[in-house]
């Protein structure tokens, strides 16, 4: 059993700014719960509180009565498994294989038991031609199925999962829950997840969603699904709307802008010929026969994870170099690093976290504007573009980029690319882990550059983003 009994946190801030107030919750053996809430509402908090990762600065968290900390497992590992929400942020290790391995020994199961739990623990997670990769050159969806064999292997009786299915697409999600399932829940462990996903919520059997520092509700998923405030959950699944017109994403073809107003006609701002994109590393390459983009053009790019949406991105943007082949780029051959037109191209990374630097979130976001903005001084237009992806400048200006939520750090991340007077724009995976209100206003920020002509590359799968704002889509 998890009990938070009258649990309230803060990072130490006072009570009155407190991210939890006396939560109060029971979650009993072998339960099947989603926890919701906006971006920033604790979450993650929530789950990392449960698996002893953070203390209460106020009343108990208990598991099976216990500290989480030190409350024992079956074979005395920990009772509670935790992945988290970055997955790159929990690995240790430089294979898969070892990756899972090291929980194992960790909790002091050694010898042909270890050997096997790991071999069962690939195999059920599809994981088995990676064993010798490194764990942080997988894909998304990769990554989230090494975390889950890491836990499953330990055999903790508690199971807590941070936004798992993320990176995956809806049908892939659907899955990715049905073998959680199997695994976890049929086995009688208790199992926590944290989704911003209606589709996810459905298949729960009891929904939890947090708001202001509290329980806002608790209950079944269909009444989940009707009371739940608007703004919170993201639908991941096809609309069928616009796009769908002119053959629809998913049939493998491109399709014509819907409208006859958007044929292209505009200068070409990319052109890629006959191209390999690689890696120096891994034998990755994807060839493209040819690609243009031309100025005011939105390229949706869709495909399951692992096919090369992020490699075609880095292709077009002249990030990756191409080996054969070539890339212009407003109508200049980029034959290597120099002929980068830096300033004109702005990009967001799939884990655009991961090269944050600056102490605070202005620095963070003026750093590219400092070298190719308008000249408005660096607060202003750090406050402008905070402004625009709806993060309150008066709060987040002063905060440290590395200590937000996973919402909150996209957000900033966002922020720092819209604040360049780019013309090119790439985005990868740009609505991943935003609740409905930060998408809708992500859609709306798009919306602006594109009319005012700049070109978009838009790598997603996230179907209904695809279609609310692609002129033409390209499945990989
Ligand atoms: N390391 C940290 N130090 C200080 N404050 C933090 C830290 N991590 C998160 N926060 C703050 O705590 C609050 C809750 O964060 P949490 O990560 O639990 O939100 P979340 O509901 O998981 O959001 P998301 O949907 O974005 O993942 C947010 O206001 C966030 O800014
Ligand atoms: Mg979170």
């Amino acid at each position: 059993m998890i009990r938070f009994d009258g649990v309230g946190f803060g990072f130490g801030r006072p009570a009155r700014a407190n991210i939890l107030n006396s939560i109060r919750l029971t979650i009993s053996d072998g339960e099947w719960v989603a926890v919701t809430g906006a971006n920033g509402t604790g979450k993650s908090v929530l789950c990392k509180l449960m698996a002893g990762l953070y203390r209460p600065d106020s009343g108990v968290v208990l598991v099976d009565g216990e500290d989480p900390r030190s409350a024992a497992g079956p074979d005395g590992g920990p009772s509670v498994g935790i992945a988290f929400q970055n997955p790159d942020s929990q690995f240790v290790t430089s294979t898969v294989r070892r990756e899972i391995l090291f929980g194992l020994e960790n909790i002091g199961i050694g010898g042909a038991e270890r050997e096997s739990r790991a071999l069962e623990a690939a195999e059920l997670f599809d994981l088995e031609p990676f064993l010798g990769r490194n764990p942080h050159m997988l894909s998304g969806g990769e990554k989230q199925r090494l975390l889950l064999a890491s836990i499953w292997a330990m055999r903790p009786r508690h199971v807590i999962l941070d936004e798992p299915f993320s990176f995956l697409d809806a049908a892939g999600r659907r899955r990715a829950l049905e073998m959680v399932r199997r695994s976890f829940h049929d086995e009688g462990r208790t199992v926590v997840w944290a989704t911003l996903d209606p589709g996810e919520l459905e298949l729960a059997d009891r929904v939890i969603c947090l708001d202001g520092g509290e329980i806002i509700f608790d209950g079944g998923s269909e009444e989940a699904l009707s009371s739940i405030p608007d703004g919170i959950l993201t639908e991941l699944r096809p609309t069928g709307s616009k796009g769908s017109k002119g053959g629809g994403i998913g049939d493998g073809t491109e399709f014509a802008p819907a409208e006859a107003g958007l044929t292209p006609s505009g200068p070409v701002v990319m052109k890629l010929d006959n191209a390999r994109i690689s890696y120096r590393e891994g034998d990755f390459g994807l060839d493209i026969e040819e690609l243009t983009l031309s100025k005011g053009e939105v390229l949706g790019l869709t495909g399951p994870s692992g096919s090369g949406k992020t490699t075609l991105l880095l292709g077009c943007s002249g990030l990756v170099t191409v080996e054969r082949g070539q890339l212009r780029l407003f109508g200049e051959r980029v034959a290597s690093k120099k002929d980068f037109p830096a300033g004109r191209i702005a990009f967001l990374f799939q884990s655009p976290e991961d090269g944050f630097f600056a102490p605070t979130v202005a620095e963070e976001v003026a750093l590219g504007h400092r070298r190719f903005g308008d000249g408005r001084p660096d607060d202003e237009a750090a406050r402008d573009a905070l402004a625009r992806v709806g993060l309150d400048p008066e709060r987040f200006m002063s905060r440290s980029p590395f200590h937000l939520s996973q919402g909150e750090k996209r957000l900033v991340a966002l922020a720092s690319q819209l604040v360049l007077p780019a013309e090119f724009v790439l985005l990868d995976e740009p609505a991943l882990f935003l609740d409905a209100r930060a998408r809708a206003r992500l859609i709306q920020a798009l919306e602006g550059l594109i009319s005012s002509g700049v070109t978009i590359a838009l790598a997603s799968h996230d179907t209904p983003l695809i279609e609310s704002l692609a002129t033409r889509t390209r499945m990989l």
